[in-house]
């Protein structure tokens, strides 16, 4: 029975079956979050994409709804965005919910006319429940770029217009449109920047304030390439104009350096917060993951905001505050020595191993946070003080063997300079969140132990003083 499952992740959302990827169209309108999604509902690996639908009030307990989107003559529905036309500027209606989205034709592709993927709309009255795609789509032809697809849009108020920001092959190209309609190509980013590994997939674009002014956010999701295999969330920030996105990094950036938070973007229309989500695995393994009747969850929904250290500004994500609706019992320490292990299994009493861990410490040694079970499985969270990286080990968190790369270590950089570790770990029963120095450095891992991670110990060979540390246990949000 649903969610009763081996491996059903109890708060991060899973169709009831069958396969699905990106998250799509995530937009907040009258009071309900959205979330479609890549989604196929006739089997347990990738096929032909259509749009699931779920919602939300809070973004943390969801409700699996009728898929919105089906594919039509023009082919599968791709990834894509939504938003409220809020000034009715499509003619659609007031306040109607307009999706933007990748026709991908089967047909074509086969053909190689390197035309096979256009970009197409849909508009909604009735809040996300019934859709009408658009009589004259596809609203962007394909000029002949084999990867030409996921767009992002959202209203650019500085002068009035639509912009659009569009994954072509290795390289982002910018559209605008004062009517979501017709569009004019602007410009293109990323001949010289970036990671040029994969191909990219899933951008998003928007502003946050920082210091007073505001800096653009340039995401550009790329498969594979990412900093520990495969697909992963790289991001730019600089300025846009309107026209042209200029990059003022000076090197790669990362969302999230764990293996499992790939097509990350943001919800359209939450005002001053910017909050993301991403699908919670990987292309490396996601059609083998040993998981039944479904494949994939999606990560927490996360707060975003920047941060600057030194002469670098980094984005932060943290869980958003919603989650704490979630928190059940739990305890908490002051001003402990942890010398070789402290076992917090008899403290936290949690069979489930749904829970969230906040501590903090001083960068004085060496420490691991370890997950257990009764079968002998292991997750262990860590850091290591020589390389200032932090790493998840999965090599030995249970069924491993559906993928050769899959039980693997994976590592970090730590980006923060204060003598303060303050780490966050989200745990539900398949994956886990690790939010480093308030969110400067994230890692997403996805695990499949033989039984519920139920034990924890904080672990180090030379000793670390826990300056502040609560458990507490979170109880599912899915039923
Ligand atoms: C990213 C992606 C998108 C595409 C969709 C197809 O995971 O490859 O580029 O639109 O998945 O399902």
């Amino acid at each position: 029975q649903a969610f009763k499952e081996k491996y059903r992740p109890q708060f991060h959302f899973t169709p009831k079956a069958n396969w699905m990827n990106d998250p799509n169209g995530m937009v907040y309108h009258n009071g309900t979050y959205h979330l479609f999604y890549q989604y196929y509902p006739d089997d347990k690996i990738w096929g032909p994409m259509h749009w699931g639908h779920a919602t939300s009030k809070d973004m943390i307990a969801w409700k699996e709804q009728p898929i919105a989107l089906y594919p039509d003559s023009l082919g599968y529905i791709f990834s894509g965005s939504a938003v409220v036309d809020k000034n009715n500027t499509a003619g659609f209606g007031k306040d109607a919910l307009v999706a933007i989205f990748t026709h991908h034709d089967p047909v074509q592709e086969k053909q190689k006319t390197g035309k096979h993927e256009t970009q197409s709309i849909a508009y909604s009255l009735d809040d996300g429940k019934t859709w009408t795609k658009y009589k004259e789509n596809p609203v962007i032809q394909n000029p002949g770029i084999t990867d030409f697809r996921d767009p992002k849009v959202r209203w650019f108020e500085p002068q009035k217009k639509w912009v659009l920001t569009l994954a072509t092959k290795d390289r982002i190209t910018f559209y605008s449109s004062p009517d979501l309609k017709s569009w004019t190509r602007e410009s293109e980013f990323g001949a010289n920047e970036g990671g040029h590994g994969g191909v990219w997939e899933c951008p998003d674009l928007f502003p946050i304030k920082h210091e007073g002014k505001d800096i653009w956010v340039l995401i550009v999701n790329i498969n594979p390439g990412g900093p520990n295999k495969g697909s992963a969330g790289q991001y730019f920030l600089g300025d846009f104009d309107g026209k042209t996105f200029t990059s003022n990094s000076k090197e790669t950036k990362w969302l999230d350096f764990g293996t499992d938070n790939y097509a990350a973007v943001t919800f359209s229309n939450t005002g001053d917060r910017n909050i993301l989500m991403g699908w919670m695995s990987n292309w490396q393994y996601a059609n083998q993951v040993p998981t039944d009747p479904w494949r994939s969850a999606n990560t927490i929904a996360r707060e975003l905001a920047l941060k600057t250290v030194g002469k670098e500004t980094y984005l932060t994500s943290v869980p958003v505050k919603e989650l704490d609706m979630l928190n059940t019992t739990g305890f908490s320490l002051k001003n402990v020595k942890v010398k070789a292990q402290l076992d917090l299994t008899d403290k936290a009493k949690n069979k489930t191993g749904l829970f969230r861990l906040d501590f903090t410490t001083k960068n004085t040694a060496d420490f691991s946070i370890v997950l257990a079970n009764e079968a002998g499985n292991e997750l262990i969270v860590g850091y290591d003080k020589a390389k200032n990286q932090y790493y998840i080990d999965r090599s030995k968190s249970g069924k491993i063997d559906f993928e050769k790369g899959f039980g693997e270590k994976h590592i970090a950089p730590r980006f923060a300079t204060e003598s303060n570790i303050p780490l966050t770990l989200i745990a539900d029963v398949a994956s886990v969140e690790l939010f480093a120095d308030n969110g400067l450095t994230v890692m997403t891992d996805i695990f499949f132990p033989e039984s519920p991670m139920s034990k924890l110990s904080i672990k180090s060979v030379s000793g670390i003083n826990v300056d502040d540390l609560k458990y507490t246990v979170l109880k599912p949000s899915m039923e």
